[in-house]
């Protein structure tokens, strides 16, 4: 069996929330039958930003039982965390070597933190996109499911990987961002300002960890206007968010109901607001519940990130080797 390999990476800062669901993990649970799939806690990248490590520690717990929670199989896919796995160390000293300090000052990401830490712009900071190629080259992945804003990255990772092969060999095949393109839902943020945050703008950001009354609250107080004036009007922003999380979350025949409540100018945005928090609440709260129960069995956390690190260092050493190898460091 020659599956590709599939890899991405989470970062451990914030709580996943639904835009989080769906535009990574439900696809990730998809590709986990189709594909050799590597998925991992980025708590290494976490580090340039200098977190309170004991919160850390338990995003990375949190990030880990969300996603077995969604769907995520430790049996099928190797979920790990980073740190775990210190082969990806050696590869990023070699990518290092060939990544320019031009090109990295260059980077939309760097120039955003630089923006946004001026007290803190670490060397780490400035090779995040080398690190990020190590992730992906130590298991030769090919599809990279991410989003738009980590192209770049991806980007300067076939740079990399095509400039080691030229220096020293063929050792890594080219990376692409991947993605499900047929069923993108795009999640709004509540207020209809931008996407959901996994760290601005909580009031209208829809996490898993949400409890009930806390999701209900959310979505009553999420803006809504007197409706629409016109038949078959085109919704604002804020509107056609609450449309898109109904379709998520509810039954056709409800999302059918209120879009045709709105072509007649009849909508009463309340008893939307009303069953889409129902319903959401029931959305959220078994993925909420099991991640909550993973996550107070110790035992079986430890377990899991032991059994994941154990798998995706397979495949890392056996890269290593060959990087190694090609590199020319057989010294005896
Ligand atoms: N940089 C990614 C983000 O901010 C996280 C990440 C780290 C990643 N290493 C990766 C994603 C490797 C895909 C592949 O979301």
């Amino acid at each position: 069996m020659n599956k590709e390999v599939v890899l991405s990476g989470i970062r451990p800062t914030g709580y996943l929330h639904l835009g989080n669901y769906f535009g990574a993990m439900r696809n990730y649970v998809r590709m986990q039958d189709e594909y050799n799939c590597y998925f991992f806690v980025a708590n290494w990248h976490s580090l340039t930003t200098h977190p309170d490590t004991k919160e850390l520690k338990s995003s990375v717990h949190r990030v880990i039982a969300e996603n077995i929670a969604c769907g995520l199989d430790p049996e099928k896919v190797a979920l790990y965390v980073q740190s775990d796995v210190t082969e990806i160390a050696e590869l990023y000293l070699y990518l290092n070597m060939l990544a320019y300090k031009g090109e990295l000052e260059k980077t939309t990401t760097f120039k955003e933190k630089v923006r946004l830490q001026p007290e803190n712009v670490n060397a780490g900071l400035l090779t995040y996109p080398v690190l990020m190629a190590a992730d992906i080259l130590i298991h030769r992945a090919v599809k990279v499911p991410v989003g738009k804003d980590q192209e770049q990255h991806l980007e300067m990772t076939r740079n990399f990987a095509e400039r080691f092969n030229f220096r020293y060999g063929n050792v890594f095949p080219m990376p692409y961002a991947f993605n499900y393109g047929d069923e993108l839902v795009k999640i709004m943020s509540l207020d209809g300002n931008g996407k959901m945050s996994k760290s601005e703008n909580q009031m209208n950001t829809l996490y898993l960890a949400d409890e009930d009354d806390s999701i209900r609250k959310k979505i009553m107080k999420a803006k809504t206007d007197s409706g629409p004036t016109e038949p078959n009007s085109i919704k604002p922003d804020y509107i056609e968010g609450l449309f898109n999380l109904i379709k998520v979350v509810s039954d056709k025949s409800v999302v059918e109901k209120f879009e045709s409540d709105f072509n007649q100018c009849h909508i009463r945005y309340g008893d939307m607001k009303k069953q889409l928090a129902e319903d959401m609440v029931n959305f959220i709260r078994p993925i909420r519940e099991k991640a909550e129960a993973l996550r107070a069995d110790e035992k079986y956390m430890k377990e899991i990130m032991e059994h994941g690190a154990a798998k995706a260092r397979v495949s890392a050493q056996a890269t290593l080797q060959l990087v190694r190898d090609a590199v020319g460091l057989r010294y005896y």
